[in-house]
């Protein structure tokens, strides 16, 4: 892994466009992916096979995404010729999990122990072989939780003390109007969700369409409260009062 001094990467990156970014990014690392969650974060994929034909790219399948998010993977997975590492939970501990609680447990409880099991545990062990890897995350997605985040930061959440492991946020400062122009102007493929409605998507059981006047999140786990609306990949994201 390459040794260098993030808080100097971090200034050198700052207010920088997601394709300067993403070439730094790919330029320091080649032990680097980027988590696609099916959604318009495929942005970000567009711009890093014009940098590096055969970006490696990895997607969480929870088991309960939309039909229209499989059909769009596979939609990415052929329109840019590029494998797909589609992750899937530990089938024992998830079948164990379903079979004490049932497949609706986090309308009651809340959505962090089902998000454990069949989103964070697949990133960990993803992540365990990475030096690198490169979100979609912006930070108008959340005045809660993503004000705060940089271009570049040492994984807080999934670093141990022998790996030290860093995480990308090309398009942190871009709008979700600019993401869209992006998508319009280059003729990216986008998941038919949007159509209906949609704005910010994960699992089917746990995201609605929402209204032209609300807030994009407004529709994830629109039972809980703002604060708690990270399922844990960005766990960094929380402060420590608001776990
Ligand atoms: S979440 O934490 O609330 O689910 P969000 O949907 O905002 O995350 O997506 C932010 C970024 O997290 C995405 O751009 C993507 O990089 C990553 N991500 C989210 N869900 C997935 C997924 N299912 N597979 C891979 N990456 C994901
Ligand atoms: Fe489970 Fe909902 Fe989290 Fe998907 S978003 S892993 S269905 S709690």
């Amino acid at each position: 892994m390459n040794s260098f001094d993030i808080q100097q990467l971090q200034s050198e990156l700052a207010a920088k466009n997601p394709r300067v970014i993403l070439k730094k990014a790919l330029e320091l690392f080649d032990n680097i992916a980027i988590s696609f969650s099916g959604a318009e974060d495929v942005v970000l994929i567009d711009m890093a096979v014009r940098i590096r034909k055969d970006i490696p790219v990895f997607s969480l399948d929870t088991g309960r995404l939309h039909p229209e998010t499989y059909r769009f993977i596979e939609k990415v997975r052929k329109h840019y010729q590029i494998d797909v590492d589609v992750l899937t939970p530990d089938r024992q501990v998830l079948d164990a999990f379903v079979k004490r609680k049932g497949l609706f447990s986090f309308y009651e409880d809340g959505h962090q122990e089902c998000c454990g099991i069949r989103k964070v545990e697949p990133l960990k062990r993803k992540l365990a072989h990475l030096d690198a890897w490169i979100t979609g995350q912006r930070r108008d997605q959340s005045l809660e939780t993503r004000q705060d985040l940089p271009e570049v930061q040492i994984d807080s959440a999934f670093s141990t003390e022998q790996h030290r492991l860093i995480k990308f946020n090309p398009l942190l400062n871009w709008s979700s109007a600019q993401v869209w122009d992006y998508i319009e102007a280059y003729q990216v493929p986008y998941n038919e969700l949007h159509q209906k409605g949609f704005i910010s998507i994960g699992c089917e059981p746990c995201t609605r369409p929402i209204l032209p006047n609300q807030h994009e999140r407004t529709g994830r786990w629109w039972w809980e409260a703002e604060t708690k609306k990270e399922c844990g990949l960005h766990a960094d994201n929380l402060k420590p009062d608001k776990q």
